[in-house]
């Protein structure tokens, strides 16, 4: 190539899915049955009515640009489950911002907070995206510990005798990804509390509140203080198996959602209609449907300990989330082993090292694997 790429990417690795897919699809398509615990995409539908929805819209013929921050009747549907949800009050017209997806918050918000050279914090482990997008925009990563030791959730007191003083935003996910570390109250009182004291912006992630999440789902706004200081991405992707419909949102005080605006706005020109009358009508979803999809992973999550018990591994039972988390007793080298098993058992796990150092002893399982399959992987042993 004639052409360099730019600097903000030179040091950016494509997406691990991306290659590791490649190669489970070329497995596929020279026939070998290869079942993938590896991404999280559901595989399950979203709620009829929603799909209904979506046919209806789409007979309109309302196929024009729509508005930058979604349609208003869009962002009172948000609000409005977020007051049933978690019992937050919002302001549709000022303090949320329907997104294509949550992902492309991550990117939004740091674009519109951090300068070259401001550091931002970011879990060991963590979704890749949080450490990917710094990097592009230039910013300084400083990693805080997760680990078993502190059941997954920071050690605010050993950060905060560090030198913050160049940190202006700081990544939290609860339930966590990858580990399925369920979000706790206290926890986030003492993020809003470090948050204030530090000047840091605080970036919650919430994406997987619904899913087998045993307690009242959580968001950081339910913390006193916490819009002074807090932003909150969600989305539709788990939830309510919308994943390739790319519905997502933002929620804060209105001067970072604006600030979130001034990128969006220039990034994108509106989610389709369809799209957005259809997620109205997924956010109205009744209880019962999302008690019968826990059902569905639960069933699957107790194959999946069968697995992982074959697997010699240990996880905890408490986990959230749409994974599970094990850690194989026998001390090896995971991606060897990991990439054994997919050669020779066609059964693809992901290692724990994608998601940081401290994910390295670790594998996660994916529960977007149906209970037939799951019950194949087990019969493969
Ligand atoms: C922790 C976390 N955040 C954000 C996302 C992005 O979700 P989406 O862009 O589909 O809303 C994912 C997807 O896997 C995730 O695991």
């Amino acid at each position: 190539m004639i052409v360099t790429e730019a600097n903000r990417i030179a040091n950016i690795k494509e997406y691990y899915f991306v290659k590791k897919l490649q190669q489970v699809r070329q497995m596929q398509s020279d026939g070998l049955d290869v079942i993938n615990f590896g991404i999280g995409s559901p595989d399950l539908s979203p709620p009829n009515e929603v799909l209904k929805a979506l046919t209806e819209a789409s007979e309109r013929n309302i196929d024009g640009y729509q508005p930058y921050t979604g349609r208003k009747e869009l962002r009172e549907a948000m609000v409005q489950w977020y007051r049933r949800t978690y019992g937050v009050s919002l302001q549709s017209d000022t303090d949320i911002l329907p997104l294509m997806g949550s992902k492309e918050g991550i990117m939004h918000l740091s674009m519109a907070f951090l300068n070259e050279g401001d550091q931002v914090l970011i879990p060991n482990p963590a979704y890749p995206a949080y450490t990917s997008v710094s990097k592009i925009v230039g910013a300084d990563i400083v990693y805080y510990e997760l680990s078993d030791e502190t059941n997954w959730y920071p050690d605010l007191e050993a950060l905060a005798k560090q030198d913050l003083t160049k940190v202006k935003m700081m990544w939290v996910n609860y339930p966590h990804m990858p580990t399925g570390t369920p979000p706790k109250k206290e926890v986030f009182e003492k993020l809003v509390a470090f948050a204030k004291e530090k000047e840091i912006l605080i970036c919650h992630d919430n994406p997987y509140s619904l899913v087998l999440n045993k307690q009242q789902p959580l968001s950081i706004f339910s913390v006193d203080g916490a819009f002074d200081v807090a932003v909150e991405l969600n989305s539709l992707s788990k939830s309510h198996n919308m994943a390739g419909w790319r519905v997502g949102m933002l929620a804060g005080h209105k001067s970072y959602i604006q600030s979130a605006l001034k990128v969006k706005s220039n990034m994108d020109s509106g989610m389709y209609y369809g799209i957005q009358h259809a997620a109205i009508q997924a956010l109205q979803t009744e209880e019962t449907w999302h008690i019968q999809r826990n059902e569905i992973y639960t069933q699957r999550k107790k194959l999946v300990y069968k697995l992982l018990d074959i697997l010699d591994c240990t996880y905890n039972q408490e986990q959230v989330g749409m994974f599970v988390w094990a850690k194989p007793k026998k001390q090896r080298d995971i991606s060897q082993w990991l990439d054994q098993l997919l050669e020779q058992k066609h059964i693809f796990i992901t290692p724990g090292k994608i998601f940081g150092s401290n994910g390295e002893d670790y594998i996660r399982l994916s529960l977007c694997v149906d209970k037939e399959n799951i019950q194949k992987a087990i019969d493969r042993f």
